[in-house]
């Protein structure tokens, strides 16, 4: 949980239930989650969790693995206007179909895109956040999205698909992102001691 400031944020002092999300080459990113098999208010928390820690990235989908939750949750949400909310508990996908190559991205791999190659269609099992099971076909961005996802909670990441050279490289240039945005905020802290 933090609080949001910023330009866009809610009204200030609202606490939302924004989780962090762990960034490559987190090791905890490498976890299998386990089956949820409680179906409760705990679960439902989760999902509001995952959904608001999504829309606020912004991303289009998010694994419990990328909050460092290691059970099998993922949330989904294609549109702009938060109509599109799938919310999947144990997914399992039943059948695959095709090939298509799409430029993904991850909220754990900030600002890096590339290509990966997935089926193109997909029939899951899953279930809701009250347990119910649903199974589907889903096909195109979805289809993707959901590979994608499902990945997270086998500990899979999009740049495992890449090579070596190419995920090496990508694992050096967020190590400097990051030590270049912790340098920014040390500077004013430290300008404010020297102002004492
Ligand atoms: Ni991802």
């Amino acid at each position: 949980m933090r609080w949001i400031t910023g330009g866009g944020a809610p009204t200030y002092g609202e606490i939302m239930a924004q989780r962090t999300i762990l960034e490559f080459p987190d090791p905890r990113l490498r976890t299998r989650a386990r089956p949820v098999t409680a179906f409760d208010a705990a679960l439902g928390t989760l999902i509001d969790d995952l959904f608001e820690t999504m829309y606020a990235a912004p991303g289009i989908g998010l694994a419990a693995t990328q909050i460092d939750v290691h059970q099998r949750v993922i949330v989904i949400d294609l549109s702009s206007d938060r109509s599109g909310q799938l919310a999947l508990v144990n997914p399992e996908i039943l059948a695959r179909e095709g090939e298509a190559s799409t430029e993904e991205g991850c909220l754990s791999v900030p600002g890096i895109f590339d290509e990966v190659k997935r089926a193109a269609k997909v029939r899951v099992r899953a279930r809701d956040r009250t347990g119910a099971v649903l199974e589907r076909d889903y096909d195109e961005t979805l289809a993707v999205c959901i590979q994608h996802e499902m990945d997270h909670l086998e500990g899979k990441l999009f740049v495992d698909y890449l090579s070596d050279l190419k995920r090496e490289r990508i694992r050096k240039k967020l190590d400097k992102e990051r030590k270049e945005r912790s340098a920014h905020v040390a500077a004013p802290e430290s300008r404010a001691h020297r102002a004492y």
